[in-house]
């Protein structure tokens, strides 16, 4: 696996960032969860999902019994974009690399919200066709499995996505008994 240095340069993104965010949780796990950049909290602390948008993921997850040390956990991108904004295809480009460095080898790809299902399966359409579906996308010349799921803010006052999402959180669970 490639991580950015600490004083990656490769997009804008680095104007404003406190720290990298880089893969938290069980590295060697056959099941990565991708969410779509860094918020405050997380440029603060320096890892993916420790705020709000965390707490409800930490929610889903053990409303189905995965915990979350069982999965690896990682962004589009490592750096926060101002105000929160989405990530750039510009920017998602610039640190493709170290996320297919991430994915590659991985049984099982989960695509949480929008960002990421644009940066890995270039779908730009609505969510609802495609929640839960089984796709494959190519990382690094081989197919791997990939499933687009709601992000954690889309579930806050959503019960039917916070449902998918649960859904998403079982099925990877019990496929690859974790
Ligand atoms: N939202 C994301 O998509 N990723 C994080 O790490 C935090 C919030």
């Amino acid at each position: 696996m490639i991580s950015p240095d600490k004083d990656c340069r490769l997009c804008a993104l680095c104007e404003g960032r406190t720290n990298l965010v880089l893969p938290s949780g069980d590295l060697d796990s056959p099941v990565v969860l991708v969410g779509e950049a860094p918020g405050e909290n997380e440029d603060q602390q320096g890892a993916p999902f420790v705020g709000r948008a965390g707490q409800i993921l930490n929610q889903a997850m053990e409303d189905v019994g995965l915990e979350r040390s069982r999965v690896m956990i990682t962004n589009t991108v490592k750096c926060r974009p101002p105000n929160n904004r989405d990530p750039e295809q510009s920017e998602m480009a610039a640190c493709r690399k170290y996320l297919d460095s991430e994915l590659s080898g991985r049984k099982a790809i989960i695509g949480l919200g929008k960002s990421a299902i644009r940066d890995l399966m270039g779908y730009e359409g609505p969510m609802g066709p495609v929640v839960n579906t089984r796709q494959y996308i190519e990382i690094n010349g081989e197919r791997i499995l990939f499933i687009p799921t709601y992000h954690p803010m889309a579930c806050v006052y959503r019960k039917a996505a916070r449902e998918e999402l649960r859904r998403t959180l079982a099925m990877v669970k019990e496929e690859f008994g974790l």
